[in-house]
C-alpha cells in the first residue's frame, strides 16, 4: 500500500493532488480546516498547539501500518496579509507565521518523526513559491515564510542524509495556479499590492494553470528520480 498526506488538501493544489493519488491507488489523507472529503482530518495550522496534538495522534496511528512508499506534501499556505510590513495587524501576522512556518514544519517534523523507521522509499514534498526565491512588494511575509520553509527543506535534505532510512526532501514552486489564493490576491488594493494590475491581467489571459494541471506535473516530479534538497520548478514537467 502507498500512503500520501498533505497539509491543506481540501481544496485549490492539495485538493488536486489528493485525488489524483487515490486515483492513482495511494490511500490519502489531508489536513485542513474544512476537512470536508472522507480523507480529512480537520485541523487549523493557525493553531500551532492543538494542530500538533491532531497530527500526532494521526501519524501515530498511521505509523502502526507498513507501506511501499510513503509521501508527505507540505501545501497548506496562506498569502495575506498583503501590504507594506508596517501596517500588518501583529494578530494577522502571527497567524500567517503560525500557519505557514510554525505548524508547517511541526507538521513535516512530526511525519518526519512518525515514519523515519519505515523501510520504504519516503518522499517530502514542500510546495514552494517564486516569492521564495524573487522579492515582492506588499508580500513580505509570504516571500519569508516561502525562503524559510524552502530553507528548512534544504537542512532536513542534509540531516537525512545521516539517517539509516532516509526522507529524499525537495521544493517544488508550482508557478501560478488558478485557486483561491490567486483570487484572494486580486482582490488587493493597488496601495497595498502595485503588481495588482498584472495579476488581474494574467487571469484575464489564461496564464493561470488549473490545479489539475499542476498538480500532474507535482506528481510526475516526485514519482521522478529526484536529487535530494533540490528545488524543481513545474514549468519544466507540465
Ligand atoms: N495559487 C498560486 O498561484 C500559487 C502560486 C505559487 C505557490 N502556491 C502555493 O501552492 C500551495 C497551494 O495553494 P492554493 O493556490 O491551492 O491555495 P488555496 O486554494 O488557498 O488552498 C489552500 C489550502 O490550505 C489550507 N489552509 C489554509 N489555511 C489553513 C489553516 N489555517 N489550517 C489548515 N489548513 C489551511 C486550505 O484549507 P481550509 O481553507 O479548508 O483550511 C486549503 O486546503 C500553497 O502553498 C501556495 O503558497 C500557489
Amino acid at each position: 500500500m502507498k500512503i500520501v498526506i498533505i497539509s491543506g488538501g481540501s481544496k485549490g493544489l492539495g485538493l488536486a493532488l489528493c485525488q489524483q493519488y487515490l486515483a492513482n491507488g495511494y490511500q490519502a489523507f489531508e489536513f485542513s480546516r474544512s476537512a470536508t472529503h472522507p480523507f480529512s482530518v480537520q485541523c487549523d495550522f493557525a493553531q500551532p498547539e492543538t494542530a500538533l496534538a491532531q497530527m500526532t495522534a494521526t501519524f501515530a496511528e498511521l505509523s502502526r501500518t507498513s507501506y511501499d512508499e510513503i509521501v508527505i506534501i507540505n501545501n497548506a499556505a496562506l498569502l495575506g496579509p498583503i501590504g507594506p510590513s508596517a501596517r500588518k495587524a501583529p494578530t494577522d501576522l502571527i497567524t500567517h507565521l503560525n500557519v505557514n512556518i510554525t505548524s508547517a514544519i511541526l507538521f513535516l517534523s512530526q511525519a518526519i518523526s512518525a515514519f523515519q523507521a519505515h523501510t520504504c522509499p519516503k518522499i517530502i514534498a514542500n510546495i514552494s513559491s517564486g516569492a521564495a526565491i524573487k522579492n515582492i512588494s506588499g508580500w513580505s511575509l509570504y516571500c519569508a515564510s516561502k525562503a524559510g520553509l524552502e530553507h528548512y527543506i534544504r537542512t532536513v535534505a542534509i540531516e537525512q542524509n545521516e539517517q539509516a532510512q532516509p526522507f529524499t526532501a525537495i521544493n517544488i514552486d508550482p508557478d501560478l495556479i488558478d485557486t483561491d489564493m490567486q483570487a484572494g490576491i486580486r482582490q488587493a488594493s493597488r496601495a497595498d499590492f502595485p503588481a495588482l494590475d498584472r495579476f488581474i491581467q494574467r487571469k484575464e489571459n489564461g496564464i493561470l494553470r488549473p490545479p489539475a494541471q499542476v498538480a500532474a506535473a507535482v506528481i510526475r516530479i516526485i514519482s521522478s528520480p529526484i536529487a535530494n534538497g533540490a528545488r524543481y520548478d513545474i514549468t519544466d514537467f507540465v
